[in-house]
């Protein structure tokens, strides 16, 4: 008996020294040290051994599981930190290597010039005020001094959802309900940059739907004055201190005179090229001074009250601001095109 726990211990050994993974490790354990082992099966035996005896091979045998686990244990342990320095080896990565450049993007242009306008009328006291793109028939025309069946209304073909409702063909809606909300009181000086809607035909210079950015500024002793020298300081920032602007007279149902400005051409500098079509001038807006109807359907005193107006479409300046030959780029959002617009940093 002692002879086979000696044996067993030596085999053991040589099978634990040659444990190549924790597996192995494990099933070495296992068949030697469980319960259906060889060595509990030896010391069943035990029984038929003399009383002197068994206490001896009782020691021998814990002597022998000892070892085993013994050596176990450190072989446990050296496969483990084998295993950790493999799996280091495998995950292992080159942190000097260069890293790939994230590309930035940019404001779409037309978000960059509504921007731009927005900034410098708000740093004339202007607030910025929103509307809806469905709109009232109401807001859209009749508030504006186009009753229904006036011949006007044909100057901007609509689409209409119902009888009442239409998607906005203009921004100037939000002039009638920011009156509108004041109650006849008090000034009001606000810009409404959004879109609006045509029924068009698509090509280079229209689109179903563009942009607009309305203005509209209302109070006691507003004149004609303050709205050319508001037109000239805004033409000048924008493009360029060099720009002269001129007023012609034009007609706007909601405005009373009503004009439309032109800035002198940048490209002939005025003697006339392909770009100003000839006449040294560039048509940008259209304005004028608030029709009295309009302030007295908002709720104001037109006795009181006077205002000016005017109504840009971002497209067309951005246009010719950056030299864009075609409205439809502003929508296909070409990167080649929108790539020109990015700021690196
Ligand atoms: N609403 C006009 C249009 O879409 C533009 C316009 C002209 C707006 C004169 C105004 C204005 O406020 O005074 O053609």
């Amino acid at each position: 008996m002692q002879d086979r726990l000696k044996e067993l211990q030596i085999e053991a050994l040589e099978k634990v020294a040659a444990a190549a993974d924790l597996k192995e490790l494990n099933d070495i354990r296992v068949s030697y040290l469980g319960k259906k082992g060889p060595i509990t099966e030896v010391l069943k035996g035990m029984g038929k051994l003399s009383a002197e005896e068994r206490p001896k091979m009782g020691a021998l045998a814990n002597e022998v599981r000892d070892a085993i686990s013994g050596q176990m244990e450190g072989k446990q342990k050296e496969l483990e930190e084998a295993a950790v320095q493999k799996q280091l080896a495998a995950e292992e990565m080159d942190v000097t290597l260069p890293g790939r450049p994230v590309k930035m993007g940019s404001h779409h242009p037309l978000t960059s010039i509504i921007e731009e306008i927005e900034d410098l009328f708000i740093g004339m006291g202007y607030t910025v005020e929103e509307g809806p793109e469905v709109e009232k028939d109401y807001y859209n025309f009749e508030a504006l001094n186009l009753p229904k069946g006036h011949p006007a209304r044909d100057m901007q073909d609509s689409f209409y959802i119902t009888e009442e409702t239409l998607l906005r063909t203009h921004t100037s809606p939000v002039q009638a309900r920011t009156m509108e909300k004041h109650q006849g009181k008090g000034p009001v000086k606000i810009i409404c940059p959004g879109k609006v809607y045509r029924r068009d035909n698509d090509d280079a210079t229209h689109s179903h739907q563009f942009m607009q950015i309305e203005g509209l500024v209302v109070d006691e002793n507003i004149r004609m004055s303050d709205l050319k020298g508001t037109l000239e300081v805004f033409a000048k920032k924008l493009f360029g201190e060099d720009r002269e602007i001129r007023l012609r007279p034009s007609f706007f149902p909601f405005t009373e005179p009503s004009v439309e400005m032109d800035i002198s051409c940048k490209i002939c500098g005025g003697s006339g090229c392909s770009v100003c079509k000839g006449t040294g001038w560039i048509e940008i807006l259209g304005a004028g001074m608030v029709h009295p109807n309009v302030l007295e359907m908002a709720g104001y005193d037109s006795k009181k009250y006077t205002g000016f107006a005017f109504g840009m479409g971002p497209e067309r300046i951005a246009m010719l601001k950056y030299g864009v030959d075609d409205i439809r780029h502003f929508y296909t959002n070409d990167v080649r095109f929108l790539k020109q617009f990015s700021v690196e940093e």
